[in-house]
């Protein structure tokens, strides 16, 4: 859901039997309202929220993520063998963007530089299994999640230590391995390939049944990224054109958008397609000539930078697109996930872009109307006269 979260595109793929991940108790009750039924839901969240008692009990799957959760949840349900699903840091982790040498990465979820989930030590010593047995639990799933973009290498070695995990609860019927599958946007990037990925995991499982009396394991993927992001595309307009000289000058091309809507190149460095078409009126086409330039977004922020260097938010790249005038189009493609769902909403007070979704026979529907300007401060409040 954190990749995607309209309502239309949650119902889609809820028509097609998939169910929702969410991350925060406001994402349950946002699917709620879409109509997805609770059950169909399951949390991961880094704040429980404080009704998590109400959600469970109208049928939405919690993965405690934390030994503090697990404890308040055991409180709530203390004595009921209420089931739960519990979320390890496996202790390790990888990500798709740059790491730094401390081991941290912003899209990295996993390893001991993450704070995500219940680190595995935790588990291996006894203090998890304790807090279960104290309240009575039923450990229904476990859930890993390691990071996105991931190193599908890693993304096996978690998947074995995972099963590890499922056999400290004979209970434990489900194992959820997250999502962070690599979508490669750009040419030359590559996909993770779910059948090359798939099948030493579903040997595993198979491994994991023979090793212990049939017992099969259901298989959850949560793979946001995966199923959402070369389905969208961001469509803006040249708005302005300058050019600097000198040492480090630049010919920069300013949309009528940028961070927020599609955050990912100035938060991780995230390199999208860009293609040029010719503004609407135009009768000729655009040229065939070049030209290098930098893309920005219409923020006043030097870091809405649309070219940053791949994994390098903090630098310019410049990209070779057709020689592009003010008023041309300029489609963004890749940006299904994380990009409307992730933004900078309202920054400098600009509303909201529409969103259209496309059907399968082309044709374009609204699934998000313009945000009208007074919508950013209605919530705004005045305080008592005479305290300016
Ligand atoms: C618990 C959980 N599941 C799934 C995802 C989705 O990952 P992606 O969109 O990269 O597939 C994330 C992303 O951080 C996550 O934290």
């Amino acid at each position: 859901m954190k990749a995607c979260p309209n309502s239309a595109i949650l119902k889609f793929f809820n028509s097609k039997g998939i169910h929702i991940d969410a991350s925060s108790g406001f994402e349950v009750q946002r699917a709620m309202s879409a109509g997805i039924p609770a059950e169909n839901i399951s949390l991961s969240t880094q704040e429980l929220p404080e009704n998590f008692a109400e959600l469970v009990k109208l049928g939405v799957n919690i993965n405690a993520c934390s030994v503090s959760q697990l404890q308040r949840f055991g409180e709530a349900f203390a004595g009921t063998g209420q089931k739960v699903g519990i979320r390890i840091n496996p202790g390790t982790g990888s990500g798709g963007f740059s790491t730094s040498t401390s081991g941290f990465s912003k899209t990295n979820v996993g390893g001991p530089a993450s704070s995500f989930g219940i680190w595995y030590e935790l588990v291996d010593d006894g203090t998890v299994p304790d807090i279960v047995s104290k309240y009575g639990l039923t450990v229904e799933r476990i859930h890993t999640h390691i990071g996105s973009g991931s190193d599908p290498e890693i993304w096996q070695q978690v998947a074995s230590k995972s099963l590890s995990f499922c056999k400290v609860w004979s209970t434990v019927e489900t194992l959820n391995l997250g999502g962070g599958y690599k979508v490669g946007r750009m040419e030359g990037e590559v996909t993770t390939d779910l059948q090359k990925i798939g099948g030493p995991v579903s040997d595993a499982f198979r491994q994991f049944a023979e090793d212990n009396d049939g017992r099969e394991l259901k298989l959850e993927i949560e793979p946001g990224t995966y199923l959402v992001a070369m389905s969208g595309a961001l469509v803006s307009t040249i708005q302005d054109k300058v050019s600097t000289t000198g040492d480090g000058s630049h010919t920069f091309l300013k949309i009528d958008s940028g961070m927020t809507d599609v955050l990912r190149p100035s938060l991780y460095g995230a390199v999208h397609p860009m293609t040029l078409f010719p503004g609407s009126g135009k009768t000729e086409e655009i040229g065939m000539d070049t030209e290098d330039v930098i893309v920005v977004g219409h923020c006043c922020e030097s870091g809405d930078l649309m070219t940053p260097k791949p994994g390098e938010p903090e630098d310019l790249a410049r990209r070779t697109l057709r020689k592009a005038e003010i008023g041309d189009l300029l489609v963004m493609d890749g940006s299904g996930a994380y990009c409307s769902g992730m933004s900078t909403k309202n920054y400098n007070s600009f509303p909201e872009s529409p969103e259209v979704m496309v059907d399968f026979e082309g044709k374009p529907h609204i699934i998000r109307n313009r945000q009208p300007l007074e919508e950013i401060y209605h919530n705004e409040v005045d305080v008592p006269e005479g305290l300016y």
